[in-house]
């Protein structure tokens, strides 16, 4: 998909000459803004009118399209609305803008303005309002057509004007935009490699893509082959590959942006199954489709390591991908398996099904090597976590209340909310095996806190954040700036929990 060209200029509503003028209206508004009131003139009161017979409201997922006949330079007008303004958030404005940008589209309007709402979140900066405008309408036009042998009608919105009344607004209003094109396009990234199937997107596809990352942004690039990972010992991601025709890759991608060299990276680890079938625990054939985005973390790893290069945020950042398909083949693991980790402990295989937290086991072993300043891993780790939190919260776990204080706030900035689930050692009596240090499913009970605390047994003694994104990785519906299907959720918010850190070293360097 092609990113839409978003740029910023200073300008008026009723002067400014567009296909389409977006504006965005809070329920409980009366015709207070200075933007609704110069509309409302040149239309001949027809806002006010709108508004008294509440035909257009305000409320949160409402949109009206109106033509304008020449009473304004822009040809159309969509409102969109924010909902009530006390419980205005950025999220409310990436919403609004999400259905807008539908709105706009089906209008077959090639490119269109928005104003920049004159009712804010408290707190929210240019920076901040621009970013989200700029999400709202790259993530609200999103659609995967990559197999669909008739082209989809016209060009779609390829171009967004963000409208600002001063002068000294467009450039902070552009640097908001730039971090904005950097979240969403790599959100478009994630959906994209989720979107597309098993059979095109395997792990060797996987590993071509990571080299195209590494081209396009010249950070350094390892991929560790089947032998390789056998002298190192990597039994787990060896074990869960072996029932699948396709070869494992471990791929590991170094960004460096610290002014030093040699400052403690962030390590980010990202489940990578490019295909879940269970392996012989095979999963049932209900839904089992949905298992081609077991990968999920591992593309949001990728895409945020190309997102922080691309942003050249000032630190030292590690992505690790161990990629394998998980299949019920010949050579399969068995349940009762016992495997040797990377970290010289051994698991005993009960249910191939768990296969994440093996992969991460390796891929968490092999991150400790770089000390890191943070670990946190990506994945989507248990059907418990969908039980548990349905579809709007990332389960966390984490054993560093700082880090998982910046990755609930990044969160929250970014619209991809976490939830704190506990990591107690009690749980661990569960994973007890007869035969192996431990076992890789925890019985009936717990099933999200369970994989977590396995997890926690491979990342030593560093601040460590896990988190569950099963839950959110796969939408039913299509939502405001959600599609049906693969979401991306995480991404933004890993890019944001990088970009606000980065802003801190920076402000205590100086
Ligand atoms: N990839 C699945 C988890 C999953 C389920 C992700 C639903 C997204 C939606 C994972 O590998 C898995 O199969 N987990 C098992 C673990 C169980 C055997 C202990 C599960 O949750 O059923
Ligand atoms: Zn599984
Ligand atoms: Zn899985």
């Amino acid at each position: 998909m092609d990113i839409m060209r978003i740029h910023a200029k200073q300008g008026r509503v009723d002067t400014d000459r567009t296909e389409a003028l977006v504006i965005l209206l809070c329920e409980d508004e009366t015709l207070s803004t200075p933007d609704e009131t110069l509309l409302d003139r040149a239309l001949g009161g027809a806002l006010r009118e709108l508004r008294r017979s509440r035909e257009f409201e305000g409320k949160a997922h409402e949109v009206m399209l109106l033509h304008t006949h020449g009473k304004l330079p822009a040809k159309r007008l969509i409102l969109a609305g924010l909902g009530k303004h006390h419980q205005l958030g950025l999220d409310q404005i990436r919403q609004a803008m999400g259905y807008a940008v539908k709105r706009v589209r089906q209008a077959k309007a090639g490119s269109f303005t928005v104003a920049l709402p004159s009712v804010t979140p408290r707190g929210a900066s240019m920076y901040d309002l621009s970013q989200t405008l700029t999400e709202g309408a790259i993530l609200g036009s999103y659609q995967f057509t990559a197999y669909r042998s008739e082209a989809p009608a016209g060009k779609g919105v390829t171009a967004m004007t963000i409208l600002v009344s001063q002068k000294n607004q467009v450039s902070s209003s552009s640097e908001g935009i730039r971090r904005g094109i950097a979240t969403a396009e790599a959100t478009v990234f994630v959906r994209d490699l989720c979107n597309h199937p098993s059979n095109v997107m395997t792990p060797t596809k996987i590993a071509s893509e990571a080299k195209a990352v590494a081209k396009d942004t010249g950070i350094s690039l390892k991929i560790l082959e089947q032998k390789e990972m056998e002298r190192l010992g990597m039994g787990a991601l060896l074990g869960v590959a072996k029932g699948s025709y396709e070869p494992p890759k471990f791929i590991i991608l170094q960004y460096h942006g610290a002014k030093k060299k040699d400052d403690p990276p962030v390590v980010l680890v990202g489940k990578t199954i490019t295909f879940d079938t269970g392996g012989i625990s095979l999963k049932p054939a209900e839904n089992m489709e949905q298992m081609k985005a077991d990968m999920t973390g591992g593309a949001e790893v990728l895409a945020t390591v190309r997102a922080a290069a691309r942003l050249k945020l000032p630190l030292n950042l590690v992505g690790i991908l161990p990629v394998a398909e998980n299949m019920p083949g010949g050579r399969a693991m068995r349940p009762g398996d016992v495997i040797t980790t990377l970290s010289g402990k051994t698991v005993e295989v009960q249910n191939t099904d768990a296969e994440g937290r093996l992969i991460l086991s390796d891929g968490l072993a092999y991150a400790t090597r770089f000390k890191p300043a943070a670990l946190i891993d990506i994945a989507t780790l248990t059907g418990a976590c969908v039980v548990a939190l349905g579809q709007f919260a990332i389960g966390m776990f984490g054993t560093d209340t700082k880090l998982k204080e910046a990755i609930t706030s990044a969160g929250l900035r970014a619209g991809e909310r976490v939830w704190e689930m506990p990591l107690w050692e009690e749980y661990f009596e569960q994973l007890r095996s007869d035969v192996a240090d431990m076992r890789n499913i925890g019985g009936r009970g717990g099933g999200m806190i369970t994989a977590a605390l396995f997890l926690s047994k491979f990342v030593g003694d560093y601040p460590w954040v896990h988190l569950d994104i099963a839950s959110t990785d796969w939408s039913e519906r299509e939502r405001a700036y959600i599609p049906k299907g693969p979401t991306g959720i995480g991404t933004r918010l890993l890019i944001q929990f990088l970009i606000t850190r980065s802003l801190k070293q920076e402000s205590t360097q100086a």
